[in-house]
C-alpha cells in the first residue's frame, strides 16, 4: 500500500468513536469473549505493527495474542529498534512502516507524536497509550463495568488520583456510554478543564453526571466502583518525590473503600504500585483488575476487526 486510505479508521482518542461505535465494539467483544476463535480467519494475511516507545505487558501481549486469534501476524518494534524522533522523524517512520503493514499500534511519550504519526500513516493507527490518552484501556474498563453490573445504566464510578491519560480516556468513554463519574485529584493534578467540560457535556446528554472533588472520601460516597492509577506514570520518574508528597491522602485503601458505603469494586489499569496509590486491597475479593486486563484482549480484537478489515 503506497497511498493513504482516506477512509482509514484511526483510534487516537475516544473522540474518534461515536457512542454507537463504542457499543458495537462492546457487542463484538462480548461475542469474541465467548468464542475466541469464531473469527479465526478474519485478519488472515494482515500484519499489525506494535511500535512502542515505552515498556508494556498488557498492551503488547493482548494485541499480539488477539491478532493471532484473528489469523493475523504482529511485529513488535521496541524503542531501541526504531528510536522514533531520534534516528528518524515521526513522519518518516510513519510513511515507511505503513507501506509494509496493515495497521499500527503506537505507544508514545508525547500525544502529538501519535497525532502526527496517524496523519502520515497510510494505514489505521491505534493509540496504545500516550501522555494524554489510553483509549483501549478505557474501552476495556467500561466493558468490564458492564460485565460486572449487567448494564451501564445508573452506574457511578469514582476515579481517585492523577488526572492523567487513563482518566482522560475514561472520562470520554463514560460520557459516551452514560456512566457517571466522581473524580478526586490533588490540587494541580486535575484533568484539563476543556477535557472535563467536553466530557461532562456529552455525559449529560446520556443522563450521566460528572462531579469533581478534592476530597477522595467525598468522591467515593455511593459509588459502585473505585478506580485508581499510578501516581508516577512512565516518563515522570524524575518528579517521583514531589508526586509522592502531593498525592498523600489519595491512596485507595480499606478506609476509603468503607467510605463508599457499598460493597464497591476496585479498579486499576495496572501496573500497580502497592503501598503508593493502592494498598494490598487490590488483592482482595472486590478487585476486578485482572478482569480489566483480560478484557483488553477481547475489546482490542473488536477494535482490530473494525479498523483493519476494510482493506483488501
Ligand atoms: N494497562 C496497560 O496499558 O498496561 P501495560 O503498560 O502493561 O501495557
Ligand atoms: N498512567 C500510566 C498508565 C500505564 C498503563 C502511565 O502512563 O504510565
Amino acid at each position: 500500500m503506497n497511498r493513504r486510505d482516506m477512509t482509514k479508521k484511526d483510534i487516537i482518542t475516544i473522540r474518534d468513536l461515536s457512542t454507537e461505535e463504542i457499543l458495537e465494539l462492546m457487542r463484538v467483544a462480548r461475542k469474541l469473549k465467548k468464542s475466541p476463535f469464531a473469527r479465526a480467519k478474519a485478519l488472515r494475511n494482515k500484519t499489525l505493527a506494535l511500535l512502542f516507545q515505552k515498556p508494556s505487558n498488557r498492551t503488547r501481549v493482548s494485541f499480539e495474542v488477539g491478532m493471532a486469534h484473528l489469523g493475523g501476524y504482529t511485529l513488535y518494534l521496541s524503542p531501541q529498534e526504531i528510536d522514533m524522533g531520534g534516528r528518524e522523524t515521526v513522519k518518516d517512520v510513519a510513511c515507511v512502516i505503513s507501506r509494509y503493514v496493515d495497521g499500527i499500534v503506537v505507544r508514545v511519550f508525547a500525544h502529538q507524536d501519535a497525532v502526527i504519526f496517524a496523519r502520515y500513516s497510510a494505514v489505521p493507527v491505534i493509540n496504545g497509550l500516550s501522555d494524554f490518552a489510553h483509549p483501549c484501556q478505557a474501552l476495556s474498563d467500561v466493558f468490564t463495568i458492564r460485565e460486572k453490573f449487567g448494564s451501564l445504566k445508573k452506574r457511578r464510578i469514582a476515579f481517585i488520583g492523577d488526572g492523567n491519560n487513563v482518566l482522560n480516556s475514561l472520562l470520554m468513554t463514560c460520557a459516551r456510554t452514560g456512566v457517571s463519574l466522581n473524580i478526586a485529584t490533588p490540587r494541580g493534578y486535575e484533568p484539563e478543564r476543556e477535557v472535563f467540560e467536553e466530557a461532562a457535556g456529552i455525559a449529560k446528554k446520556h443522563r450521566a453526571v460528572f462531579n469533581f472533588f478534592n476530597d477522595p472520601h467525598e468522591a467515593v460516597k455511593g459509588c459502585d466502583a473505585v478506580y485508581t492509577d499510578v501516581w508516577i506514570s512512565m516518563g515522570q520518574e524524575n518528579v517521583r518525590e514531589q508526586r509522592l508528597k502531593d498525592f498523600e491522602g489519595f491512596q485507595v485503601n480499606e478506609t476509603l473503600m468503607r467510605a463508599t458505603g457499598k460493597d464497591a469494586l476496585i479498579m486499576h489499569c495496572l501496573p500497580a504500585h502497592r503501598g503508593e496509590e493502592i494498598t494490598d486491597i487490590i488483592d482482595g475479593k472486590n478487585s476486578i483488575v485482572y478482569d480489566q486486563a483480560e478484557n483488553r484482549m477481547h475489546v482490542e480484537k473488536a477494535v482490530l476487526l473494525k479498523t483493519l478489515r476494510k482493506r483488501g
